[in-house]
Parts: structure tokens; sequence; C-alpha cells
């Protein structure tokens, strides 16, 4: 018997079209005055035009945040921290990908009347404290599962990626509108996706929590992502394509919200901090080598993941032939979506690596889930081997 506990988002509606109906949604949750959390990319996509109809149809005060940058700033969330004060804001709504509900959590908390605490306080886990304003989230990449997770990552100082992990950051409703999604590029719909599937590899193989709700989560994310990625990846116009990753995306979210990420997003941030390479992305250039690190520990638990990729077929062999079959199938569909594979091709010099070592040290939160010990050699090696 395992003993667990398993939170998540209480309200989730999985409605194509529904963002056209957002207003509404927020007077019902007695709304007055809204902050949309949004970055320029979203706007240029044309995704705001969708939902300001209803906002004009209604009677409540919107003030949209338009600023937020891809792994938001500390600088970033306090400009609309502020902005939400000023504009006695009681309702907070992000729109966008993880960057964008990330700020919008910490606002919620921020921006609340009787918040005292400051953002410096708050990173780690179960520092950020207090009543927030409440929270709806729409995701428009099928990626970081932020609404369904009690987690905001902020890029602190130039180039540093820290994380606030609190209860009081679980947002109340997450909207999934697959219709949002789209518009989203290739490499984009790539990126963000195999972000998703590593949520999910690594909620599966957590030291930590891990519980038969969150491996649930994980194996239908994980069978849903490999059986529809490329499909949205040619096809973005595809709704029930789109639908799936959205849901798988929820699903892996929060997965990884009870059972925490590892290794590879530990090795991960330091190639987001210092050279501006998206999430996933820099997820899936270190993904293979961490996998192979942590076989010695874990293939017993990615021989179970194989067949939920591969299908029965790969249902055959050692934990270790499975293993290394699921990390060629991972390869090749990182091939096959068009991303690069390897760190040089990210203009990364190979007198970088040592210097990334160093910095994956740092993420102890993440190092602690992993299901190896990481030593900064073995960062060290496997960066080298990603390059
Ligand atoms: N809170 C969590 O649990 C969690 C988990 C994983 C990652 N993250 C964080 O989330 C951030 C990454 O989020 P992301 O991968 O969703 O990317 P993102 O939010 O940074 O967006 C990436 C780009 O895609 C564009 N975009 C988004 N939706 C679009 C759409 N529908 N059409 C066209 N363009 C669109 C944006 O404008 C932006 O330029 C990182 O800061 C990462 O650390 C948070
Ligand atoms: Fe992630």
């Amino acid at each position: 018997m395992t003993n667990f506990t398993f939170s998540t988002t209480r309200t989730i509606i999985n409605e194509a079209g529904a963002a056209r109906r957002l207003a509404t949604i927020c007077e019902e949750q007695g709304a007055r005055s809204v902050m949309l959390v949004t970055d320029e990319g979203i706007i240029g996509a044309g995704l705001l035009e969708r939902i300001l109809p209803s906002f004009q149809q209604s009677a409540l005060q919107l003030t949209v945040f338009k600023d937020v940058e891809a792994d938001p700033s500390d600088t970033t969330v306090m400009a609309a921290t502020e902005a939400a004060r000023r504009a006695n804001v009681d309702y907070v709504v992000g729109f966008g990908g993880g960057s964008s509900m990330d700020v919008a959590k910490l606002v919620a908390l921020l921006a609340h009347p009787q918040c005292k605490q400051p953002l410096s306080d708050m990173y780690g886990v179960g520092n950020a404290r207090g009543v927030r304003l409440p929270l709806l989230q729409v995701p428009t990449t099928a990626g970081t599962g932020s609404e369904v997770t009690p987690i905001a990552i902020v890029t602190t100082g130039a180039t540093t990626k820290a994380g606030v992990v609190s209860a009081v950051l679980q947002p109340d409703i997450a909207l999934l509108d697959a219709e949002l999604t789209t518009g989203l590029p290739p490499h984009v719909t790539a990126a963000t996706g195999i972000d998703a599937m590593v949520h999910a590899i690594e909620a599966y193989t957590s030291a930590v929590k891990k519980n038969p709700v969150s491996d649930l989560l994980a194996k239908e994310a994980l069978r849903l992502l490999s059986s529809n990625l490329m499909v949205a990846v040619k096809d973005g116009n595809n709704i029930q394509a789109r639908s799936n990753m959205l849901l798988a995306a929820l699903y892996a979210g929060q997965a990884f919200a009870n059972a925490p990420v590892a290794a590879v997003h530990a090795l991960a941030y330091p190639l987001g901090g210092h050279f501006h390479i998206p999430h996933g992305l820099s997820n899936s250039l270190v993904l293979p080598h961490v996998m192979r690190f942590n076989a010695p520990k874990a293939a017993h638990l990615y021989a179970e993941l194989a067949p939920v990729v591969m299908g029965d077929a790969a249902n055959v062999g050692s934990n270790e032939e499975k293993t290394a079959a699921l990390i060629t199938w991972l390869e090749q569909q990182t091939i096959n979506t068009g991303l690069p594979t390897r760190l040089r091709d990210c203009g990364i010099r190979e007198d970088a690596v040592a210097m990334l070592a160093s910095e994956a040290m740092l993420q102890t939160r993440l190092l602690g889930n992993n299901p190896r010990e990481v030593t900064e050699a073995d960062a060290l090696a496997i960066y080298q081997a990603a390059y």
C-alpha cells in the first residue's frame, strides 16, 4: 500500500471555443476587475481578439499585461504586480504558455491586498504563504501544464531559473480551448509537446512522491502525446490532435505537480537561463542522455513506459533493452519534428559545458527527485554527451 496525497486544480473546463465566453466565466466567479497576463506573441497570433468581444459586452474592467517574455524575469513579475495593484484587480487570468501562466500565479499572490511577503522570500518549496486573488489559467501551448501545478518558474538576476512551489499557487480553474492552439508554429508545438513528455517520464520515475494516481496520469499523458505530437506538428489545424495534446499536457502537469520532475529539468534550466533556449527544447536536448544515465536505477520503470509509447510490440526483452528502445524512439521522434538534437547546433560553445554543469548543481530542489544521484562530474558527462 502506498500512502500519498494528491492535489490538483479544482475545476477543469475542456471545450473548444470556450475562451470566447471567458468574461462570462469570470463574472460567474464574482470578478469585477480582471487582469489578463499574456505576451506579445499571443497578441500577434490574434488570440486576444477572440476573447475581447466577451469583455466588451460585460461590465468587467479589463487590464491587459502583455509584457511577459519567455522564461520571465522577477522584474516582469513585479511590473505586472504593480499594474494589477494600480487597477485594483480582483481576478487574475493567465493567458498563454507557461511563461504567462507562471507570472499570473505570482501576480495573484503578490497583488492581493494582504500580501506583505516579498517575491525574494518565496523561492523554494512551501515558502510562499498567505492568500491570493482568484486565478483562472488558459494555456495556449500544450506543454507546461502550469494550469494544474502549484509552481511558478522565474528567471532571477540575469541567468538563474528558480521555482516558487506552494499550494497557494494552485490555480482555481483551468480552461482548455484547443482552438487557441491551432496556430502554434510546428517548432513550438514540438518543443512544448516534448516538455509535456518529459513531465510524464520524470513523474513516473520520480524518487519522491511517485504514487498510483501520478503513475496513471503519466502513462495516459505519454500515450496521448506519443500518438498525437507528430500529427499536431504536421497539421496544426487538426483540432482532435490539438485537443488530445492539451489534455495530455494537463495530465502530465497533474502527474508532476504531485510526483516532481528531476534531472532533465535541472540540466535544462541553465540552457534556458544562459542561452535562452526555449524550455521544451532545453529538455529535449538533454532527455536521452539523462535517461541513459538514470537507466541503472530506473530501467524497470522506463521498461514499463516503452509499450505505452511504442505499443505491445515493445514489450519484449530485458528492462535494459526496453529502455534502450524507448530512448531510441524518443530520439527519432525529435529528429522527425525537425528540432535540433545537439547542443552544438544551438549556438553553445563547447567550453560552456563546465559552467553549465556547475550551474545545474544549484538545482537541488530538482536533483533530489532524481532516481540516481547526480554529481557535478555526472552532469558534465551528460552535457558532453549532449554536445
Ligand atoms: N509552472 C510550471 O509547472 C512549469 C512547468 C514547466 C515549465 N514552466 C516554465 O514555463 C515557461 C515555458 O512555457 P512554454 O513552453 O509554454 O512557452 P512560453 O510561454 O514561453 O511561450 C513560447 C512562445 O510561444 C508563443 N505562443 C504561445 N502560445 C501560442 C499560440 N497559441 N500561438 C502562437 N504562439 C504562441 C509565445 O508568444 C512565446 O513566444 C518556462 O519559463 C518554463 O520554465 C513552468
Ligand atoms: Fe517543464
